[in-house]
């Protein structure tokens, strides 16, 4: 007899999670600077930035997941460089640490010279976003994540300290 969508569901829903390496939910993206994205400087928009990391850090977590994800929060945002117009801007994005229905993204974004392929580091940013149910819409639990170098691990241990700073935070503002 065939399966059912639901069975299939429920049947993935009782086996324990697989982990997943950081390399394989790893994502970049690229695109060319064009006027309209710019200041009056030349320089790439901060709003645009920000945009296009919430997008690549929301491919990251989700193909981590293989979920929806919601944005939590977004913080620690440094733009240490601009990006100017007719250079290429760089993202990309690994997953630094899941907690438990939420993960933290990292995302470093470049700035690349087409003449001369000089590339800058220009921007830092950590994201979190929440995995949620399909069909509860309430958040649901992440796979784990496997760690294999010591950057990843660097990464995972410094991640607990942020989401620490967060959710005390979190915890303030709703007071
Ligand atoms: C994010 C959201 C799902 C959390 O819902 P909630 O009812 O507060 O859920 P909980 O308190 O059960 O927390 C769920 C997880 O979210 C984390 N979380 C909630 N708010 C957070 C924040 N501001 N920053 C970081 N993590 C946060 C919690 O730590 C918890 O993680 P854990 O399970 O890994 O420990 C909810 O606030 C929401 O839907 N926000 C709107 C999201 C949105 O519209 N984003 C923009 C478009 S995608």
């Amino acid at each position: 007899m065939p399966r059912t969508g639901g069975a299939r569901t429920a049947k993935f829903r009782e086996e324990p999670m697989k982990g997943k390496p950081v390399s394989a939910s790893a994502s970049e993206m690229a695109e060319v600077v064009l006027p309209a994205q710019t200041n009056a400087l030349g320089k790439l928009l901060g709003g645009h930035v920000m945009h296009l990391v919430d997008i690549v850090a929301a491919m990251a977590a989700s193909r981590h997941a293989n979920s929806y994800m919601v944005t939590a929060s977004v913080d620690y945002i440094d733009f240490r460089n601009p990006v100017s117009l007719g250079e290429i801007v760089l993202l990309k994005a690994h997953v630094n640490r899941v907690f438990h229905t939420s993960l933290e993204i990292g995302v470093e974004v470049f700035s690349e010279d087409i003449l001369t392929g000089e590339r800058k580091h220009t921007t830092s940013a950590f994201v979190t976003f929440v995995a949620i149910d399909e069909h509860t819409r309430k958040p649901r639990p992440v796979r784990p994540l496997i760690l294999k170098t010591s950057e990843e691990r660097r990464r995972w241990r410094e991640a607990a300290i942020r989401r620490e700073i967060r959710l005390a935070l979190r915890k303030r503002e709703k007071r």
